[in-house]
């Protein structure tokens, strides 16, 4: 059965989070519209609210009153989601805040230490479980860094550079591998001096912030999910509008168009900084390609759906430099290695990637999600083009990041 029709998603979860976060920083009424609905930026909410900002929540906007936080009387529980962790770390600390974060099982595996050590350097008071969560925060005064990231990582970046609006003097940070750059992008929209030349980015402390009147395009991370139903499946034709298409955030259409894809490019505009366009998908014949530490960032959430396709692609596709991949919500590598071989698929799992060789029949079997969303999805995806029967264990870890997925993908197979 193709997929067809005209798909418009929630907004994108990165953009999302980061919103909610810099309109609690203006004392100015901020007006955001098109927020992702998953649990994840729920979090990120419910922590803002625990520490004093007002935000108002309808099906069509959300309205933040900033500008003052106050010290919150309970732990700060992030959930499932590292990047509101990462983030509120930085912004809290910059705003001289004591705070306790907590996070569910899978939250409170991931390595902390990544921001630990910068905001160390910086002069923050924090204390952690080895360098994981429970993590505490303590009002400190911070001084700005010349930091040199060890890791590629967006969260990492943008939570130094939320802690150095509060900072003494400027903090330059210097990125090997760009990382998506949506913080600087929003920053400078709020009103803070903040620069980029090549690889380094230089902020100044800001303490006076404009608010913000945003309508967040569609997350190119959920999109991946429909994009891949459609180029594997003949007849298929999707329009998804509104579509997130900054360049640090395109690798998976990238790839695809590597593998032999060519995509309808419409409508294209600037809004608030991003790049946003309509994007037309339809069926292709696939073939196998590699991707390198270099296409990791680009391209890092929607690996788990570009190892399904390349299942179906013609020749061998390989991933490598991606150990990131084993510290996300689950240890992805494994996840998708393991999964792909119980639905009949020819895969060699390596410490920092995988090689697939394409062209397999899916089979039915039984996919452990390992409580992961992108995971869920992705085998979602592998059970309608296989048509086989692929049981999914707790699929409802889904609402982390797209509670309609199901809706939606049952409105485009018809
Ligand atoms: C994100 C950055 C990426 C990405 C995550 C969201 C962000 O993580 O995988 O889903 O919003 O900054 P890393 O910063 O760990 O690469």
């Amino acid at each position: 059965m193709p997929a067809k029709g005209t798909l418009a998603l929630p907004g994108d979860k990165s953009i999302s989070h980061r919103s909610v976060m810099l309109a609690a920083l203006s004392n100015q009424q901020s007006k955001i519209t098109n927020l992702s609905n998953g649990n994840d930026v729920k979090s990120t909410i419910s922590c803002l609210v625990d520490c004093g900002i007002e935000i108002e929540s309808s099906s069509k906007s959300h309205i933040v009153n900033g500008g003052i936080f106050k010290q919150p009387v309970s732990d700060l529980d992030c959930g499932n989601s590292g990047t509101t962790m990462r983030l509120l770390i930085g912004l809290l600390s910059g705003q001289g805040i004591n705070a306790n974060f907590i996070g569910d099982k899978s939250l409170s595996n991931r390595p902390m230490k990544r921001i630990i050590e910068p905001l160390k350097k910086m002069g923050l008071k924090i204390e952690s479980n080895n360098s994981m969560s429970p993590i505490k925060i303590s009002k400190s005064m911070l001084k700005g860094i010349n930091y040199t990231m060890p890791v590629s990582s967006a969260q990492v970046k943008s939570s130094i550079l939320l802690a150095a609006l509060g900072a003494k003097k400027e903090t330059i940070i210097i990125e090997n591998v760009l990382s998506r750059d949506h913080t600087e992008i929003m920053l400078q929209n709020i009103g803070v001096d903040i620069f980029k030349k090549g690889k380094s980015t230089t902020l100044r402390p800001c303490n006076k912030f404009l608010p913000q009147k945003i309508s967040i395009p569609a997350d190119p991370s959920t999109a991946a999910f429909f994009i891949g139903a459609a180029v594997l499946i003949p007849e298929s034709r999707l329009l998804i509008t509104n579509l997130l298409l900054n360049e640090t955030r395109i690798g998976f259409l990238r790839a695809l168009e590597k593998m032999g894809c060519s995509f309808k490019y419409l409508n294209m505009r600037n809004e608030c900084g991003e790049k946003v366009g309509d994007l037309e998908v339809s069926y292709h014949k696939l073939f196998g390609i590699n991707i390198n530490k270099a296409d990791i960032p680009s391209i890092i959430d929607e690996i788990p759906m570009l190892a399904l396709i390349a299942t179906q692609a013609e020749g061998a596709t390989s991933v490598s430099g991606a150990e990131e991949l084993r510290v996300k919500e689950s240890d992805r590598i494994k996840a998708i290695c393991a999964n792909l071989k119980e639905i009949g698929a020819d895969v060699i799992e390596k410490s920092d990637g995988f090689i697939i060789n394409g062209g397999s029949k899916l089979k039915s079997g039984n996919i452990d999600t390992f409580d992961d969303h992108r995971i869920a999805m992705t085998f979602s995806i592998a059970s309608i083009i296989s048509e086989k029967d692929i049981v999914i264990n707790n699929s409802e870890c889904i609402n982390i990041s797209f509670p309609n997925f199901f809706k939606t993908l049952e409105s485009i197979m018809r």
